[in-house]
């Protein structure tokens, strides 16, 4: 068998299945479109809508090397020869079109003839009943009866998860040789050692199965078929192990160099090497499909792979950063197919960087506290380490619960996960406890009580702006009454409302309740307890009576203006995922009629190409004028359509999903235009970071976008007449002013300078001499610091030996003062601080500094006069004190 590398054998299968008719697609990403899985685990899981029939594939054969992630055997990683986090899924499907028939034939050619493995070291395992495969490989292959196993469902049948499509498979098995036995008598097909390698799985996928566990048959029988890319590399380039592929190896030299270590020299840091192999190739893929590291979901999967990697890069002896410096490696050892590492490197680099960084600063104190625990454990013979420190350890100094695990485990010691789980409940109603307003949960009781005796509001706002209904309740202060008078504010409660109350980021809607010569301006909608609309407001006019029938209008102008928001919202979120990746999620938002807020995760600034990129989504879709529509179903079905939800709100059993047809699908119960042609038009107007990692977007639509559209469109008419020129040169227009303006504000400073001090040197004269010391003294209306030493200087050209005083009265009548002693007057004893501190000491002022040079002031100059009458005899004092 010729020696491959894994990127020629990859191309080898894509070309092949390309020849039986399969479209090729770029691997998909390793974020399933779909709720029930936290990874794409394998290569059929992008295909799960097509094989349940929900949805019509654009083809009906497709081959894909599929990137998937598997953490369920994360403690094997580099204990074993194959188990890995992230690995390569060699696939091809088909939807209701070719079955075994083909299949097994292909399956068989490909590894025999195009890669060239040797039959007889080939065996097939079938289901238990299934003859027809059985009778493929007998009579179509012409495999030997021997070498046909029938297996039952643990080995033979196939499905991506507890429920969905599933079915009975055959897998091609290679014989590595009795060397890599386990020697057990029984080692045979089956046995889980390294001998019997399962290297292809062609899964029959037939059934569905439900939750209880039924299975149906689909409506098409389809294929899926994987292969382990990195298993069949081994076999073809004839190593004992994964890790010794052209896929590993180039990575594990590379953390051998930075180490320092040999790799096979010695077992436990071997261990730690493929570790990291493993763990970096699946980091840096997840990162590029947009995960960032967090405390839960997938993005605590990826923090538990950065932290594990850091650990054994400490247990190796490497100190400092070493994450991100693998990346050109695992590029090169990935290639050029996976453009988006080379894409992302940026983003990778940054996110493990941080992460290392984050890790790195509480690694050592959390490693020496943990070590001190397990000693004095083991001192006192218990082998149970407790929760409290687990928790502490995690919450703490961020150390995964696994990670604390497995350290424990090596040194034989349990955690009391109990302990564990209690410490984490009590901080999580810690949390939920804070973020309660302790207001409305003193308000509550009155809200309740009205609820249990009249029952829940209907809404009937998704549809209507008015309707005729009755009072139900109307609340003062948290009281229930029975009559408002006017004037008076509270909050009214009506059996029937289109009113909206504040919810999901959208903010409550405003209106009236009236009755003939009765008026209640309903300034605000809330919503005390769920499913009670409080209308929040002021009686205007006459009395409003418990049990009277109103009409309930809502301001329907301003309700379309926020809805035109609200849609708006959700186009932004979802140009968010297109424009920055997967990881976009929602952390908050609110809906106005006059601008919306979007806040979300994303670890940049976004530059203003993304803005750009963003907006322009957007608009497109407000121009194609799409259908938005409502349904509601349950969460379950739900999440089958897709539909985005956000992580923490609870939803339910019945939800409402809104779709703008074609582009984004989400959970929201807020109301919402009919077509995106009513929001007319969008403009992002500032983009900012509230927090770590998570960004803020404010935009505007529909009347407020055109009004600021407007302003700005005046403003650029009015500076296009002033300087006459037209709008595309306006801002170099501008640019090219401001640059004048600071060529001619130095020029003026220059000037100032000059004047001063060609005026001055002529009349400057001495206010005393001593000794051959000058000492002069000049003062100066508004004038800066700078230019007064400048003048100083001029000064000094003059009088070379001297003593200079000068006083600045600047804005509110401060003075400010400067003493320059030359070198002469200095060595004849002046010392400019003393000087400074008495003159100043005369206007209640302060002041010093050194022999040479100081400063001082005063808040105002009503003592300034008297200050410079003295000053000659201040300096002549202290001239002959020291002369
Ligand atoms: N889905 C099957 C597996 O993961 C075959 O692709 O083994």
């Amino acid at each position: 068998m010729q020696n491959r590398s894994a990127k020629e054998l990859r191309e080898m299968f894509l070309q092949y299945f390309e020849e039986k008719g399969c479209k090729r697609y770029h691997s998909f990403s390793l974020i399933p479109d779909d709720p029930t899985l936290l990874f794409t685990v394998a290569g059929m899981v992008p295909f799960k809508p097509y094989f349940l029939g929900i949805k019509k594939p654009e083809v009906l054969r497709a081959t894909t090397a599929q990137k998937c992630v598997r953490t369920n055997d994360i403690e094997n990683v580099g204990r074993t020869a194959r188990h890995h986090t992230f690995f390569e899924m060699l696939g091809n499907f088909s939807f209701g079109d070719y079955f075994k028939e083909e299949i097994i034939p292909w399956s068989w050619e490909f590894m025999t003839e195009r890669i060239g493995l040797e039959p007889e070291r080939l065996y097939a395992t079938i289901y238990l009943d299934d003859d027809e495969a059985h009778d493929i490989w007998r009579d179509k292959v012409g495999l030997p009866e021997e070498r046909i196993i029938r297996l039952g469902d643990e080995d033979n049948f196939w499905a991506a998860g507890p429920t969905g499509p599933c079915g009975p498979c055959s897998e091609i098995i290679y014989d590595q040789g009795p060397e890599y036995s386990c020697g057990k008598p029984d080692c045979a097909v089956g046995c889980d050692c390294d001998r019997y390698l399962e290297i292809w799985n062609l899964v029959f996928m037939q059934f569905n199965r439900d939750e209880a566990g039924n299975l149906t048959p689909l409506p098409k029988k389809n294929i899926d078929t994987g292969m382990g890319l990195e298993r069949l590399a081994s076999v073809v380039q004839n190593v004992p192990t994964d890790f010794e592929t052209d896929l590993f190896l180039p990575i594990i030299e590379e953390i051998s160099k930075i180490a320092n270590v040999t790799y096979g020299s010695d077992p436990k840091k071997d261990l730690a090497i493929k570790v990291i192999a493993d763990h970096i190739r699946a980091s840096a893929f997840m990162i590029a499909d947009g995960i960032l590291p967090t405390n839960e979901g997938r993005g605590y999967v990826l923090r538990r792979l950065i932290r594990r990697s850091i650990r054994y890069g400490r247990l190796l002896g490497i100190e400092r950063m070493f994450m991100a410096s693998l990346l050109p490696v695992v590029q090169t050892a990935m290639g050029v197919e996976y453009h988006e590492l080379e894409e992302q490197s940026s983003a990778i680099e940054q996110v493990l960087n941080t992460e290392e960084d984050r890790f790195s600063r509480t690694l050592v104190q959390g490693s020496e506290l943990l070590d001190t625990e397990v000693k004095k454990l083991v001192s006192d013979g218990v082998k149970v380490l407790p929760g409290e420190v687990a928790f502490v350890l995690y919450d703490t100094y961020g150390f995964p619960y696994e990670l604390t695990e497995e350290i424990c485990d090596e040194h034989g010691f349990t955690i009391d996960k109990d302990a564990f789980e209690t410490e984490m409940e009590a901080q999580r109603e810690r949390a939920r406890a804070s973020s309660k307003q302790a207001s409305a949960v003193m308000a509550k009781s009155a809200y309740s009580d009205i609820r249990e005796k009249s029952g829940t509001t209907n809404f009937v706002g998704y549809t209507m702006t008015e309707i005729e209904t009755q009072v139900v309740a109307i609340i003062v202060d948290g009281e229930e009454r029975d009559l408002l008078n006017e004037g008076e504010s509270g909050d009214v409660i009506l059996a029937d409302t289109p009113f909206y109350a504040e919810k999901g980021g959208q903010v409550g809607d405003t209106g009236s309740i009236a009755q003939e010569r009765v008026i209640f301006d309903v300034k605000d909608t809330v919503a005390p307890v769920d499913d009670l609309t409080a209308h929040r407001g002021t009686l205007l006019k006459g009395t409003l009576t418990k049990g009277a029938l109103v009409k309930a209008s809502i301001d329907a102008e301003r309700r379309k203006a926020i809805q035109r928001h609200h849609t708006a919202t959700h186009l932004i979120h979802e140009a968010l995922t297109r424009v920055l990746g997967k990881h976009v999620r929602q952390a908050g938002s609110i809906v106005t009629p006059t601008f919306l807020r979007f806040d979300f995760n994303h670890f940049a600034q976004l530059t203003s190409e993304q803005i750009h990129d963003v907006e322009k989504l957007v608009f497109e879709q407000i121009l194609k004028d799409l259908p938005v529509l409502t349904e509601e179903m349950s969460i379950e079905d739900a999440k089958k359509t897709g539909a985005r939800a956000l992580f923490d709100e609870k939803y339910g059993d019945l939800v409402r999903v809104l779709c703008v047809e074609g582009f984004s699908t989400e959970l929201c119960g807020g109301t919402h235009v009919k077509r995106t042609g009513e929001i007319g038009v969008i403009k992002i107007v500032r983009e900012e970071g509230i927090g770590s990692g998570i960004r803020r977007i404010n935009a505007i639509v529909g009347q407020t976008a055109f009004d600021i559209f407007q302003r700005m469109g005046f403003a650029v008419a009015h500076l296009v007449t002033i300087f006459g020129d037209d709008m595309e040169n306006i801002t170099s227009r501008v640019e090219e002013l401001m640059d004048e303006k600071k060529v001619l504000e130095r020029k003026n400073r220059e000037l100032q300078v000059k004047s001063a001090t060609t005026n001055i040197q002529d009349s400057v004269k001495p206010a005393a001499s001593v000794n051959g010391i000058d000492f002069i003294v000049e003062k100066f209306q508004n004038i800066s610091i700078e230019l007064i030493r400048q003048i100083g200087d001029k000064i000094r050209q003059k009088y070379p030996t001297s003593v200079i005083l000068l006083i600045g009265v600047g804005e509110e009548k401060r003075v400010n003062m400067t003493v320059m002693a030359s070198d002469e007057a200095v060595a004849k004893g002046m010392n400019a601080g003393t000087l400074m501190k008495e003159i100043t000491a005369v206007m209640g002022g302060k002041g010093g500094g050194k022999p040479a040079l100081a400063q001082g002031g005063a808040a105002n100059d009503e003592k300034l006069g008297e200050a410079m009458q003295k000053a000659p005899a201040i300096f002549e004092n202290l001239m002959n004190a020291k002369g």
